[in-house]
């Protein structure tokens, strides 16, 4: 009926939204979003760091700087060196959630039928992004190691023109969502090597690495640039507060070369004039107060502690119905449904049962796999998972029991 922008004729809302409506009732648990466990919030550190901001109420209360509260900013640069990676105030805009960083860098960086290169499967609100921005999205697939460099390469070698050259890569290296998998480091520096070979940025999304429970860190993309020649110049890493602090605050930020920070923050300008300054300096008072690693420490044993709970039960359960990898750390376990069983099916039943998932064919840029599904195990607690899984197993035996 109104004249809508073509990609907002039809849209499509998140499938992962969507479900929320289930639970609405108390009863049903959700392995479905990836929500942070709201009992895990360091309410004192925020509510101290919130008592600071305030007393600089000309700064908390006022328009800031674009680009970022300047102390804010400061904490970022010592909390990257920490994550190894060496930055300055010109390489950075504070952005309200990565989301926002997402959209800004395609604002800057895509036309519309600019190809992008998207590991497969991944982050659903960014497919959405890049729908909305009318990019032409390339699915490269993924394993238990991450993005599959080697099918990239294919992908580059084989561009006869420039139009069908990828400009962007997004991929999620570190405890991917929706795949829980981590990019080894042979494919993180082959990565590296192309983005400079070929002249396509590396949009590293990293809003899971420091929620770590099993094996070593692996240096993230951006770090690891550092070794290889000319990659600093191909790499947007993005990063947040929301997973790790609270997604309220809305804090996350993007780390690029300076040219493209400077039109992001242009195109932030008009996006929202500037990221609540208030929840910044709250932000920046929390960082500066040292609570971060302590509770990172806390975090990742309860979350590793959740994980397993639902790595077992799946196994005990489920047993060859159900294939995964059990991932070493952020929010989510990637499966795939045995014996032809299609987990929209599954969803159906496991509703009735009062559990919820997501279906896997959403995250899908390429051809869906509609026996795949995500399961969160970041914010139910370690009993009302082991009861999921439960409720899980009788929804399967149901859709496999004669009519
Ligand atoms: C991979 C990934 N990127 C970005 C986001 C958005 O995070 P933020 O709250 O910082 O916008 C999420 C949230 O689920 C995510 O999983």
């Amino acid at each position: 009926m109104y004249p809508y922008s073509r990609p907002f004729v039809s849209p499509a809302s998140s499938p992962i939204r969507d479900l929320y409506k289930y639970l609405r009732d108390p009863e049903t648990i959700g392995l479905s979003g990836g929500y942070p466990d709201a009992t895990l919030f360091d309410i004192d550190g925020l509510r101290e760091a919130s008592v600071r901001a305030w007393q600089d109420t000309r700064l908390c209360l006022q328009y800031g700087d674009t680009d970022g509260v300047v102390k804010l900013k400061s904490e970022i640069i010592r909390l990257m060196e920490r994550r190894g990676v060496r930055t300055a105030p010109e390489n950075i805009v504070v952005t309200t959630g990565s989301q926002q960083a997402f959209d800004l860098l395609l604002t800057v960086m895509v036309n519309e039928g600019d190809v992008v290169c998207v590991e497969d499967p991944t982050y659903t609100n960014n497919i959405q992004a890049l729908r909305v921005h009318g990019a032409r999205m390339l699915p490269v697939r993924s394993d238990a190691d991450g993005l599959d460099v080697a099918q990239l390469e294919d992908i580059l070698r084989t561009a006869r023109t420039d139009a069908e050259r990828p400009k962007l890569l997004y991929t999620i290296p570190t405890f991917s969502n929706p795949t829980g998998a981590t990019m080894s480091l042979a494919r993180r520096l082959h990565l590296l090597e192309l983005a400079v070979k070929y002249r396509f940025l590396i949009v590293e999304d990293d809003p899971y690495s420091e929620i770590r429970f099993n094996g070593e860190p692996v240096p993230s993309l951006r770090a690891l640039a550092a070794e290889v020649d000319g990659a600093e110049d191909w790499v947007v890493h993005m990063a947040s507060l929301s997973k790790i602090v609270a997604p309220g605050l809305r804090v996350a930020w993007s780390i690029a070369p300076t040219e493209i920070t400077r039109r992001c923050a242009i195109a932030k300008q008009s996006a929202d004039v500037g990221s609540s300054a208030w929840m910044q300096c709250i932000a920046a008072e929390y960082l500066a107060g040292g609570r971060l690693e302590a509770h990172l420490e806390r975090i990742s044993k309860v979350y590793g502690e959740k994980c397993a709970a639902l790595c077992s039960g799946l196994r005990e359960l489920l047993g060859e119905a159900v294939n995964f990898h059990q991932p070493d750390g952020g929010m989510f376990v990637w499966a795939k449904l045995s014996g032809d069983v299609l987990a929209a099916d599954l969803l159906k039943q496991a509703i009735e049962q009062k559990v919820i998932f997501v279906p896997g064919a959403g995250f899908h840029v390429g051809s869906p796999d509609p026996t795949t599904l995500r399961l969160s195990f970041a914010a139910p607690s370690v009993s009302q998972i082991t009861e999921g899984v439960r409720r899980l197993c009788s929804a399967w035996k149901a859709l496999r029991a004669p009519a």
